[in-house]
């Protein structure tokens, strides 16, 4: 028969995690120092199984969370990453109130629905419409046309927006609201989608439908081309993230907030989260840069009180005594990673922190004890990076791979050419004058005596999260087809590493060729 476990020749040099990490413990080792062996497998990397479980009450269909900074996480990122199956958590480097507002955006969302459409009034001309389309780049030409307090009053067709009716009122030109085909928020249902999807085949060349309240209020649009796209993409293996309620997922960060005396301010922090969870947000994520203190602890202790079922993240830590803590505390999920983020200079300034792997190895093994999870924080630049982590982790977060996205905030600038959108640390002065100088102990305010922890970068503009995120699953279902693993708690179990020679990290990268397309 052939033989399909594993040889007694391979046990020395390819080791479980215990092993090799025990071997390797003078050393701290991070994602290049190390490969993964590969095992004899019956597993087709399409067939295999993202799902994870991060507490009782979250759990995401791909192991990927965008992190909470200013440059990667806002409504828009969350949206994208819950659609995508996996988890945004909105920073908190905006005031108290956008935050709430950031989230019930993420939790109204519905998929298809096009929330605040772009509307115009019955007194603008047609060629006013023209001007804005110009201006904006608007690839449509089809309006809902509003009164002065929101109530819709009918539609401009994109067949009469043309310059020779330029000086034409809108108001002779729409659609009269009584010939509109609207639908209520509440006859869309649980699925709008499959709702539109009704009312479209039954309405023969009709490819809007609008969305009213019971006072003929405009509140979105559902256009034929989203929902056709959708049907086609509820065939993909992973479904978006949703709670029991059918809405998207969605996380939100918090800081050890102090008050003017310099103690925690337990009173604010409690308002604000009982606010995030009104507002439906799913797990609370206390984000600092060093979790293994009391601020950290006293505050997951407060929210663990006050909110007994609330998923809590908490971190980052790069100790066993660190998780040990906060778990104690009652976080649910524990960040691990100091200073291995693509935009941190906290080894470099602080001279502290782990690389990343002998981090997740240590911190991983007091986690099953304490029946914890452990979120691999920074440093992964490649899907093969979220391979390793996820060996000795039940999800990642990545700053540096999304901030170049559509979704992520801020605009995209041109530089020689070459398009980029800005990417900083939360412990840079800039992001610290923003507000997240709490996550590394500073005053609100910093003066320039305080050391930043973090740069303020590019990264080259890459498209959609949809497309990065197709890479990064793609790799991962790669690299688990590799080990035999159909679903993630047996990549955990059955991971064996080596440690990979200079020359070896060479080898593993393209070489002695000139190349002509990369990777991705
Ligand atoms: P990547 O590598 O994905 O890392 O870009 C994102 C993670 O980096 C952490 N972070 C920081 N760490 N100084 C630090 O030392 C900073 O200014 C900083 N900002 C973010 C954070 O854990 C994030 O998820």
């Amino acid at each position: 028969m052939a033989a399909t476990r594993n040889s007694t020749f391979d046990d020395p040099f390819y080791q479980p995690a215990d092993e090799f990490f025990a071997a390797n413990s003078k050393i701290g080792l991070t994602f290049d120092d190390i490969t993964l062996a590969t095992l004899y497998s019956e597993i087709l990397p399409r067939d295999t199984q993202l799902d994870t479980q991060l507490a009782e009450n979250l759990r995401l269909h791909i192991p990927i969370i965008s992190a909470d900074m200013d440059t990667v996480t806002e409504s828009r990122m969350a949206i994208a990453m819950a659609l995508n199956g996996g988890l945004g958590l909105i920073h908190y480097n905006m005031p108290e109130r956008q935050q709430l507002s950031e989230v019930s955006r993420v939790k109204n969302h519905v998929h298809g629905l096009i929330q605040e459409p772009i509307k115009v009034s019955p007194e603008q001309l047609i060629g006013d419409v023209l001007a804005l389309i110009e201006q904006k780049k608007f690839g449509f030409s089809t309006f809902p046309v509003v009164d002065g307090k929101g109530k819709l009053v009918g539609l401009l067709s994109g067949h009469v927006v043309k310059p020779r009716y330029a000086g034409k009122k809108i108001s002779e030109a729409l659609t009269p609201r009584a010939q509109v085909h609207t639908i209520t928020k509440k006859e869309l249902g649980r699925d709008p989608i499959a709702r539109a999807d009704k009312f479209f085949t039954e309405h023969i060349g009709i490819h809007k439908l609008l969305v009213v309240d019971d006072d003929d209020h405009l509140h979105g649009l559902i256009t034929m081309s989203d929902v056709e796209r959708i049907t086609q993409e509820r065939k993909a293996q992973f479904k978006p993230a949703r709670d029991a309620h059918h809405h998207l997922i969605c996380g939100a960060a918090v800081s050890a907030t102090r008050n003017a005396f310099g103690e925690l301010d337990r009173e604010r922090i409690l308002t604000h989260v009982g606010a995030l969870v009104e507002r439906g947000v799913d797990v609370i994520a206390v984000s600092t840069a060093h979790g293994h203190s009391k601020g950290v602890g006293d505050t997951v202790k407060v929210l663990r009180d006050a909110f007994p079922k609330l998923p809590l993240i908490a971190g980052n830590v790069t100790s066993a005594a660190g998780v040990e803590f906060l778990a104690d505390c009652g976080a649910n999920a524990i960040k691990v990673g100091q200073g291995p983020g693509s935009i941190c200079t906290t080894r470099i300034v602080a001279g502290v922190g782990i690389p990343q792997m002998t981090a997740l190895y240590v911190c991983s093994r007091a986690a099953v004890k304490r029946k914890v999870t452990v979120l691999a924080d920074g440093g992964i630049t490649k899907s093969g990076d979220i391979v390793k982590a996820l060996t000795l982790s039940q999800a990642v977060i990545c700053g540096g791979i999304f901030a170049g996205c559509n979704e992520a905030p801020g605009d995209v600038v041109e530089i020689s050419g070459k398009l980029y959108k800005e990417y900083r640390g939360m412990g840079s002065l800039a992001a610290m004058k923003a507000g997240s100088a709490a996550r590394y102990g500073h005053e609100k305010n910093p003066a320039l005596k305080v050391a930043p922890e973090g740069v303020e970068a590019l990264k080259e503009a890459c498209g959609s999260v949809d497309r990065v995120l197709a890479q990064l699953i793609g790799g991962i279902q790669s690299g688990m087809g590799y080990l035999g693993a159909a679903n993630l708690t047996q990549l955990y179990d059955k991971a064996r590493y080596i440690r990979v020679s200079p020359a070896g990290q060479r080898e593993a990268a393209p070489h002695d060729v000139v190349e002509l397309k990369t990777g991705n």
